[in-house]
């Protein structure tokens, strides 16, 4: 199988070379849902809090591997713009509209680079008296951090590249792809 994704619908051409396939990303999302199932066998619903969009795949997927009863929430934020690099300050654009006191619930990322949106998120979120807050995230990239941030179930650890693909984007381009490819 090529390592290079052929993608021939953007205006702009760029070159992707597959980090992670889409069979290995199947096995470990199985493994967090298993994982999540175990930490927390008590009743009620967990609430799965994804942060858009990028966290759309992996929460759909991470869902249905968690047996316990899940909601389904999202919030908004924006940190990025449209660049490759952060500007620092987290603005919320959606709110949750249901109350999490007394729930157990899992913040849904899709990556932690600086760690500014999700030390930002758990405070706000701490803050609204839930039963316990997780965080789930599908990537971390651990040499970009800049605040320290605790992340219960990590997907994968990855270098310092820029990736898209699997509800990653770069510019809002390349989130359909079903693997997780380093943009050159
Ligand atoms: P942080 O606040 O710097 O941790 O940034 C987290 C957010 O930045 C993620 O939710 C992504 O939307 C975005 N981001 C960081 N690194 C990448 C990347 O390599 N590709 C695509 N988006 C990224
Ligand atoms: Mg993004």
């Amino acid at each position: 199988m090529s390592n290079s994704v052929p993608l021939t619908t953007l205006r702009d051409p760029a070159s992707l070379r597959i980090l992670i396939s889409a069979e290995r990303i199947r096995q470990r999302v199985a493994e967090l849902g298993e994982q999540i199932d175990e930490d927390l066998p008590g009743d009620g619903p967990i609430y799965l809090i994804g942060i858009l969009k990028g966290s759309f795949i992996f929460m759909a997927d991470l869902a249905r591997a968690i047996r316990r009863s899940a909601r389904i929430e999202f919030m908004g934020v924006s940190s990025y713009g449209r660049g490759k690099s952060s500007s620092g300050e987290v603005r919320v654009l959606k709110d949750l509209d249901v109350s999490i006191a007394g729930a157990d619930v899992i913040i849904i990322e899709d990556i932690v680079d600086s760690g500014i949106t999700l030390t930002y998120l758990q405070s706000l979120l701490e803050a609204r008296q839930p039963r316990s807050l997780r965080i789930a995230t599908l990537l971390d990239k651990p040499e970009r951090r800049l605040r320290p941030v605790k992340v219960d179930y990590v997907g994968f650890q990855i270098p310092d590249e820029f990736v898209v693909g699997y509800g990653l984007d770069y510019a809002e381009d390349y989130r359909n792809l079903k693997e997780v490819c380093i943009l050159e």
